[in-house]
Formats: structure tokens, C-alpha cells, sequence
């Protein structure tokens, strides 16, 4: 077991309202009322909610993230949000590159410009990378994590280890129901991990792994040696199920 505290995190993607996130949060706190010590909880809701969500959350352990930033401070950026607009909801951190925003035209230059944003505006950065399955059946996997790990993080210090984790999220895993088997989710995360150390500090730096995560599974995936937590879409909507997560971790 490692010094690195695991991290549960659920992405909600574009579903709740602020209503809906309130009421998740309450239903959460009843379910959990003191969380496990040893694990760490986020929640990462639309940027509408996140306001909702923040002040749900004050008091009861866990932090609060959105989805993506955009890459400038403020400006003619039509429908984009800031991360100085995220830090003032009391948001601490946001998810950024996740695949469904890479399929929409998100560059591995510009997923690089908004991890220096973040963490320059003082948000801590969930950072997705992963694979297609053509790419997994053409034996390109560990090829392109590395090239994804090395280009978000080529502006990033070895003292900003402690400010990123790094989610590892197969594309043909996300929402399909067809999750990684535990071998193939640690190998492939032992590799961001040896990719992101060229970078910041390998050992502190805390890899998840992300794709269809739910309470059956996440135990077996959470007890492999380089696997320092959960990245979760689905299953994160469900306060039963969230909850089953962060006490399997
Ligand atoms: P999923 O999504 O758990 O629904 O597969 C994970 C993610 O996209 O972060």
C-alpha cells in the first residue's frame, strides 16, 4: 500500500441541476456521514451546480470541481467559463482533457495550455488521458498515453505534483459497461505513471483509473499497486453506488 491517500472522484458529466445537486449532496451526507479517513472525495458537476454543490458540501469532506476551464482568464470567449469564474463558486479544482471533450476538438496543445491555467488561477487538475480501441487492438496504447502524459505536462513542475492527478480512462471503458480488467488497468497505469515522472514526481503524483467504475469492481480495481483511485462517471449519479466506491477504496 502506498503513502498516496486514494482519491474517489465523480464526474456528473451534463446531468443535475443545482436542485438535483443539492439533493444528491444531502442524500450523500446521510449515507456517509463520516467517510472512511484514508480517502479522499470529489464531486465534479456541471458549472451550474457547482455553486449548489460547494455550499451543500461545507463542512463534510470533500472538494468540489468542474469539468473543464477555458484557457484565457476572461474575454470575447462566447459560452466558455474561467477558472477565476470556477474559484469564485468556492470550486477548488476541475477535470481537464477528459476524452468526450477531446472528441470535440480539444488538441493536446490546448489540454496542455489549460493545466498551466489551472494551476497558475490556483485549481487543482484531475488530467484524463487514454486509448481508443483501435489504437488498444493496434498495440498503439502506451505509445499515446506517454504522448498525451508528455504534452499535458510539459509545462507542469516537480513541484506541482501534488496539484495533479491523472486519470487513466480507456474510451472503449467510458460508459460502455465494459470496464478495463483490474491487469490491464494497472499496466496501463503503471505507464502514465512512468510517463508523468519525466515530469513530476512519480511517486506522489496520484493515478485513477476511470470507465465504467461501479460498486462491483471498483474494489478489485482499487487494490492493484498503481491505482491510487477512481475517476467515475455513471455510477458517481447513484449516492449508493458513489458511496460503495469510496468505502471499497
Ligand atoms: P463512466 O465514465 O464511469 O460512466 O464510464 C467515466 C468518465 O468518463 O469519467
Amino acid at each position: 500500500m502506498s503513502e498516496r491517500v486514494p482519491l474517489i472522484a465523480g464526474n456528473w458529466k451534463m446531468n443535475l441541476t443545482p436542485d438535483e445537486g443539492r439533493a444528491w449532496c444531502d442524500g450523500f451526507k446521510a449515507r456517509l456521514a463520516t467517510p472512511p479517513e484514508r480517502v479522499e472525495i470529489a464531486v465534479c458537476p456541471p458549472f451550474t451546480a457547482l455553486e449548489a454543490v460547494v455550499s451543500s458540501l461545507v463542512g463534510y469532506p470533500a472538494w468540489v470541481g468542474s469539468q473543464t476551464i477555458h484557457s484565457q482568464a476572461s474575454g470575447a470567449h462566447t459560452g466558455e467559463i474561467s477558472a477565476e469564474m470556477v474559484l469564485a463558486t468556492g470550486a477548488v479544482g476541475t477535470i481537464l482533457g477528459h476524452s468526450e471533450r477531446r472528441e470535440a476538438g480539444e488538441t493536446d496543445e490546448m489540454v496542455a495550455t489549460r493545466v498551466r491555467r489551472a494551476l497558475d488561477a490556483g485549481l487543482r487538475v484531475i488530467l484524463c488521458v487514454g486509448e481508443r480501441l483501435e489504437q488498444r487492438e493496434a498495440g498503439e496504447t502506451d505509445a499515446h498515453v506517454r504522448a498525451q502524459v508528455a504534452a499535458a505536462l510539459a509545462r507542469v513542475d516537480r513541484g506541482e505534483s501534488q496539484r495533479i492527478d491523472i486519470a487513466y480512462e480507456p474510451i472503449w471503458a467510458i460508459g460502455t459497461g465494459r470496464t478495463a480488467t483490474p491487469e490491464i488497468a494497472q499496466e496501463t497505469c503503471a505507464v502514465v505513471r512512468d510517463a508523468a515522472s519525466a515530469h513530476v514526481d512519480g511517486g506522489v503524483i496520484r493515478v485513477l483509473y476511470g470507465g465504467s467504475v461501479n460498486d462491483q469492481n471498483a474494489a478489485e480495481l482499487l487494490s492493484q499497486a498503481d491505482i491510487d483511485g477512481a475517476l467515475v462517471g455513471g455510477a458517481s449519479l447513484d449516492v449508493e453506488k458513489f458511496a460503495a466506491i469510496v468505502e471499497a477504496a
